[in-house]
């Protein structure tokens, strides 16, 4: 790595990395959820969230000036990752002026495009936390997620996510002596598809090889990247959704190399250690195109609630993943997952039969077996996951893969290629973020326990 020895006197006195603002107070708003241990048997837990580090102004600690402005890095403070983790600083949020999300009681709402006083947020990624520093943890596992969701101000080519990814509870804190700022700050993301668009990865900066977005004005992708298992629970806006789970090779985040991270942001999509692909439920997909959306069985128009049970191959909780199993519940009336419809693709969840069927048919890549599939998702697992709320729009495929035909020059009568309404022209980060600035997502009611303990289950 190349140090620019002539700026080493000056910055010795701050020799310690990512450093934290102190510019604006860290203050997370609260949310609460219910922990249940049996029907009707929940109990309230007082959580709260924070933004993910990469949303949040990086300045040169002890002043203002940016280490990094729209898409690039300040090549003065940051000549290499570790100069640059330990010239910066993360600053506290504002998050409802600045990013467009608040709480209120069980509720989190994240607003897609908030215009602040010095620039306007797009999206967000907020995680849920036990206390000021730590993440909450889930074990999956043999249980039951619960929530509910109201995206009918969610329109086409946004995504209204809710999911789990094997994050470090500390967020990276102890294990990196560069990170001084921690889970409180929002440190350590990682998912499955190995992202390079992190600024920090594990208390260093990714300045190294960073190439500025050419269609998103305030990302770029970097050398490189952070992979770790993926547990899709919501994947959606009004028209489509899918649940998908990504397995890696490995436990924990593991730091991936330029195209041989793989995943969305690398030219070799299956280049990596993790899957990008998933073995994913849309119900569209799976051939049912009255299931889901504005007026139909489970009517966007209004919240509703989402069930998704974690299956064991025991019944029991030191059993092996083996079926993701989903319901919604509307107006009081608890409605299975829609059956596939697709010849030679039964069922209405995910499980082993239903994955080497679908691959089959559809003919994809069947990267979540190659990456270890339900043993190596269950594994992560058992390590505990964090839970993550975010809203963003697509800079790579314009969510054509969630709520449209997908790939666009593919025959949208082949089997797996419609995957919902939207049009394939749909989705344009520019067009949706000057057409639905205003565009929302509300996610409440969080509840977790053994299953069947947090809805009434279908007789
Ligand atoms: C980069 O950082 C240096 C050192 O703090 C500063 O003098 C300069 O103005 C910064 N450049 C930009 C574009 O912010």
């Amino acid at each position: 790595m190349h140090h620019n020895i002539a700026l080493i006197p000056f910055f010795l006195a701050v020799a310690n990395g990512q450093l934290v603002g102190t510019e604006q107070a860290e203050t997370h708003p609260t949310m609460t959820w219910s922990e249940c241990t049996g029907p009707d048997s929940c109990t309230t837990v007082n959580g709260e969230v924070v933004i993910d580090s990469n949303w949040r102004w990086v300045h040169v600690d002890g002043g203002y000036t940016n280490c990094y402005t729209d898409n690039t890095w300040n090549e003065t403070v940051c000549t290499d990752n570790a100069a640059c983790a330990q010239n910066c600083a993360l600053e506290g949020a504002d998050y409802e002026a600045t990013y467009g999300a608040s709480t209120n009681g069980d509720s989190l709402t994240l607003t897609f495009v908030t215009e602040g006083e010095y620039a306007a947020n797009v999206g967000s990624r907020l995680y849920l936390m036990e206390n000021e520093d730590t993440y909450q943890m889930f074990n999956l596992l043999n249980r039951e997620f619960t929530f509910d969701v109201d995206l009918s101000k969610l329109p086409c080519g946004l995504n209204g996510a809710l999911y789990f990814v094997q994050m470090e509870a500390d967020g990276g804190l102890a294990a990196n002596d560069g990170n001084k700022a921690g889970a409180k700050y929002g440190t350590g993301y990682c998912d499955a598809q190995c992202p390079r668009d992190l600024k920090f990865i594990n208390g260093e900066a990714n300045v190294d090889g960073w190439v500025p977005s050419d269609n998103d004005a305030n990302a770029g992708v970097g050398g490189r990247g952070a992979c770790c298992a993926e547990m899709d629970v919501w994947e959606a806006n009004s028209q489509a959704t899918a649940y998908t789970p990504h397995s890696c090779d490995s436990l924990g985040l593991v730091v991936c190399e330029g195209e041989s991270c793989g995943g969305t942001y690398s030219e070799e999509r299956y280049a990596g250690v993790c899957d990008p692909d998933g073995c994913d439920f849309n119900s569209w997909r799976q051939g049912d195109q009255t299931f889901y959306g504005p007026g139909l069985t489970v009517d966007t128009n209004s919240p509703f609630t989402v069930v998704t049970q974690f299956l064991t191959d025991t019944g029991t909780d030191d059993g092996t993943l083996s079926e993701i199993r989903r319901f919604y519940v509307q107006n009081g009336v608890t409605i299975p997952n829609s059956e596939s419809l697709i010849e030679g693709v039964p069922g209405n969840s995910v499980h082993k039969d239903f994955c080497d069927a679908q691959k089959d048919v559809f003919g994809d890549v069947y990267t979540w077996e190659q990456h270890g599939g339900f043993a190596s998702m269950s594994a992560a697992m058992a390590e505990g996951m964090v839970l993550v709320m975010s809203i963003w729009d697509d800079h790579y495929a314009n969510m054509l893969w969630l709520d449209s035909d997908y790939p666009v020059d593919s025959d949208p009568s082949l089997p797996g290629i419609s995957r919902g309404p939207c049009e394939t022209t749909s989705g344009v980060p520019a067009d949706v973020e000057a057409e639905s600035p205003g565009a929302t997502v509300t996610f409440s009611n969080i509840k977790f326990g053994p299953i069947d303990s947090t809805f009434s289950p279908p007789a």
